[in-house]
């Protein structure tokens, strides 16, 4: 140890701060894949009896037609929800929500929105959330437990007639479904683009640091 320079020695006593534990970043990687087949087989059930104007590219569609993309939904379905009550059991078992995400505060989002669109927003420490972010993330959270919700009350409106009823009955809850599916795509505009501009967020979800 004595023949090593100072800085290897620095190097070797203070190994990088964990940022993203192991079981953020498993569930995290699963919950993308399996959002990414949800949203293009969810496209589309979508064509086959379309709630607005217009369709969906099948370039750009899981499952060839409606039969194959319903397989692909509700196998992926599974996924996901598993996935999803594992990472909203963990967070609250671990106290990462708390931590991570509370308080959110209007100053705070308001003051922080100022500083990222004047360029201000600093990036150094990782390991906190800023407000915006910190909203957006529970915002999210929200959101797929909604699509969760009612996507169940669509699949069986009559044995879970009362979850139907909840989103005001079963075209309600196809409306629900479809703005839900438009959020967590516009946010995933967002968060790749962020994710892209600050690579060592990235890098910390890969690896951890
Ligand atoms: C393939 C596309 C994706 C990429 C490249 C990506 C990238 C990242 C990165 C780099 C972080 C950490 C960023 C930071 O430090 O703020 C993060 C966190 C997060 N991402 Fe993603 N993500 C993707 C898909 C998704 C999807 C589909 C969702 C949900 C709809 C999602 C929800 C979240 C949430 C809630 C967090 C915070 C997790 C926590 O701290 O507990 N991500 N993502």
């Amino acid at each position: 140890m004595s023949s090593l320079a100072a800085s290897d020695q620095r190097t070797i006593a203070t190994p990088a701060k964990v940022i993203q534990p192991a079981w953020v970043r498993v569930v995290h990687w699963i919950n993308a894949v399996a959002m990414i087949l949800m949203i293009m087989s969810g496209w589309q059930i979508y064509n086959a009896s379309p709630l607005f104007d217009f369709k969906f590219s099948s370039s750009i569609t899981l499952g060839g037609w409606l039969g194959g993309a319903l397989l692909w939904h509700f196998a992926a379905m599974w996924l996901l929800m598993v996935n999803g009550l594992v990472y909203l059991a963990l967070g609250l078992a671990t106290g990462r929500f708390r931590k991570k995400l509370l308080p959110i505060t209007s100053a705070g989002v308001i003051s922080d929105t100022k500083a990222a669109l004047t360029g201000k927003l600093s990036h150094a420490d990782l390991s906190t959330y800023n407000y915006v972010q910190r909203l957006l993330y529970a915002g999210i959270i929200v959101v797929g437990i909604l699509i969760v919700l009612s996507g169940l009350g669509i699949w069986k409106p009559v044995q879970l007639q009362y979850l139907t009823a909840l989103f005001g009955g079963y075209e309600a809850a196809r409306y629900v479904h479809f703005f839900c599916m438009a959020a967590i795509v516009a946010f995933l505009v967002v968060h790749v683009a962020l994710a892209l501009l600050v690579p060592k967020s990235l890098r910390a979800m890969i690896i951890g640091r």
